[in-house]
């Protein structure tokens, strides 16, 4: 029978292509806000497309480990103060990393510098939690970031989702969202505002790579000449 007159070739046409999920691994470091909201995302369907197949964590006591736990999902912890050189603790992440199938790293909150190896090159997203190249760099991380903002007297602040070099909060930008600072803004509003923000920031961008296929990300990449 030729396959394209047959009765549910009709219905096959009209189906949409299943769509390969985006397999995550997701490095994390503290509170966990960011690996805990994107696991309420995938769970209440607003994010679809994307499982989250392991958790990696820098340090074994942190809240961010207990929801990895509760919600069930794989986790290696891989401690920096183990390793004396940087490249042997990149290794271990990449080995953590690799321990299943996965199509892209996710920073949430990983407070390490590691060195990307080649085939992970443009495939590891960071979040920062201000307007980069603006407060980003080392030390710049939690409330240091906001306290800075609010002593430049920066009339707007933000987020900022980048893929992920070598260096602390650098790489391409893929996107960022603004937030005001008001006159009577405090380290806590602040960072709340900006939370917010990146609470919808961060599913944003997985959402459009899920949809489009990792190969979105290298649209971001300057070619080297
Ligand atoms: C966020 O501000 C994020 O931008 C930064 O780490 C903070 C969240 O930490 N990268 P966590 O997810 O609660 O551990």
């Amino acid at each position: 029978m030729n396959p394209e007159t047959a009765p549910d070739a009709e219905a096959r046409r009209s189906t949409p292509p299943v769509r390969a999920l985006l397999r995550v691994a997701v490095l994390i470091s503290g509170g966990g806000s960011t690996l805990a909201n994107l696991i309420e995302r995938i769970c209440d369907g607003r994010l679809r497309g994307v499982r989250i197949v392991q958790v990696v964590s820098s340090r074994p006591d942190v809240r961010g480990v207990e929801i990895a736990r509760g919600a069930g999902l794989p986790l290696a912890i891989v401690q920096r103060r183990d390793f004396a050189a940087l490249d042997a603790f990149s290794d271990a992440l990449v080995h953590a990393i690799g321990q299943t199938p996965t199509d892209l790293v996710v920073m949430a909150g990983f407070l390490c510098r590691w060195r990307i190896p080649p085939p992970w090159r443009g495939r590891v997203l960071n979040i920062h939690p201000a307007l980069l190249p603006a407060f980003g760099g080392q030390g710049m991380f939690g409330h240091h970031i906001h306290e800075a903002v609010l002593r430049s007297g920066a009339t707007r602040s933000g987020c900022t989702v980048h893929l992920a070099d070598d260096e602390y909060d650098h790489g391409p930008i893929l996107a960022q969202r603004e937030v005001p600072v008001l006159k009577d803004d405090t380290v806590e509003t602040l960072t709340a505002r900006v939370g917010q923000a990146e609470r919808e920031l961060y599913p944003e961008i997985l959402q459009t790579i899920a949809d489009r296929g990792t190969a979105w990300l290298d649209s971001f990449i300057r070619p080297v000449k």
